[in-house]
């Protein structure tokens, strides 16, 4: 019947689920992600900021309905995502009255944040997104100067692995980022993790987000990362896969974007829908995409779209406000596009 029917053979498909679809109990997509899915992310109710906003608040009610959605659907579960500089309180790197914080009341944080989490959900959560984005963007060479490298030094990553594999043995175990690709931070990267592999730290795989564009990156790249870190032994997971279909902002910030029409026409070409022309590269760049996910189905587990239907992606005003974007597999009516359609063809 759906998407991860056709492809049942080959590896999981998933996709992530938004706080407002888990806590408005939205029916119709849950419904939908059921039929077509066979893995769910929350997409942010188990982000630090939102689960664990102060020292001794949780917040389950969303994340709880998304653990028993999975669970009751039989779903492939993900926990995402442990350690990140991101969607975190600065509290947390705050010492008692305004002090900084020492190294050791840093490291019991973390302990309790991971323990209380990954404890309450043991036996349910598959995979847990331990750790995100670690790499710094300057040169993608060396460690990110985030709070937790600066406070504790490079073997945080490592603390917050042997943490989580401590709190649920059971737990397949992923490092997480974007741009897995670029030659300076695989390089970087796989330096950390041979090490790892090497001294029994326990990961046992990686996630690469896949948030894609159009052309970018080309496909031979996305393959040899595909092979570079498979022939370490790890197991692949796509994590995160969308494919932007707008002009890179980027190029364009500095501008007066929102008073110049040239700049925001540019910025926002679909203001309604998206013409059949781009409606067809994207169903393209989908097939193409799962094509080779296929051809590497032995080492890829999952791949997982971030979100459902192009109405809620988060590539909707980003980076800035004002852009309509068509990223994902299903239409603003939540009606399979060609995208979907072109990769149900390969099956
Ligand atoms: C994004 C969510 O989709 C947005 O709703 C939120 O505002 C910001 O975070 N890398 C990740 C994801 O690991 O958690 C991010 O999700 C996208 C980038």
């Amino acid at each position: 019947a759906g998407l991860a029917d056709a492809f049942k053979d080959d590896f999981f498909v998933g996709a992530a689920i938004s706080t407002d679809t888990l806590m408005q109990d939205d029916q119709q997509l849950l419904g939908l992600i059921d039929r077509e899915f066979s893995s769910v992310t929350a997409e942010n109710c188990q982000k630090w900021e939102e689960i664990h906003p102060a020292e001794n608040q949780w917040n389950w009610e969303a994340s709880d309905k998304f653990i028993e959605f999975g669970t009751q659907h039989n779903k492939h579960i993900l926990g995402h995502t442990l350690v990140w500089h991101s969607q975190i309180p600065a509290s947390v790197f705050t010492g008692d009255e305004g002090l900084p914080i020492t190294a050791k009341a840093l490291l019991g944080r973390m302990e309790n944040h991971i323990n209380t989490l990954v404890d309450r959900y043991r036996g349910k959560v598959n995979t847990w997104d331990v750790v995100n984005e670690v790499v710094s963007d300057n040169g993608y060479g060396s460690w990110r100067k985030s709070p937790w490298f600066n406070i504790l030094g490079k073997d945080f990553m490592e603390h917050a692995f042997r943490t989580a594999a401590a709190a649920d043995p059971n737990a397949e175990l992923l490092y997480n980022d974007y741009n897995m690709h670029y030659p300076a931070k695989r390089g970087f990267l796989t330096g950390v993790l041979a090490d790892y592999l090497d001294r029994g730290v326990p990961i046992n795989g990686v996630g690469f987000q896949a948030h894609y564009s159009l052309e970018d990156p080309e496909l031979d790249e996305i393959e040899k990362s595909i092979e570079t870190y498979a022939e370490m032994g790890l197991k692949l997971h796509f994590t995160e896969l969308d494919v932007d279909v707008l002009p890179k902002a980027f190029d364009y910030m500095g501008a007066e974007i929102s008073t110049n029409f040239e700049y925001s026409e540019k910025l926002n070409p679909y203001p309604d829908e998206l013409p059949a022309m781009v409606q067809e590269k994207l169903a393209e760049r989908y097939a193409k995409l799962f094509a080779l996910f296929v051809k590497h189905r032995d080492v890829i587990e999952r791949v997982t779209t971030w979100g459902v239907t192009d109405a809620h992606s988060w590539k909707n005003d980003w980076p800035v406000k004002g852009r309509q974007n068509y990223p994902l597999l299903f239409d603003r009516e939540a009606k399979p596009k060609a995208a979907y359609h072109a990769i149900r063809r390969l099956k």
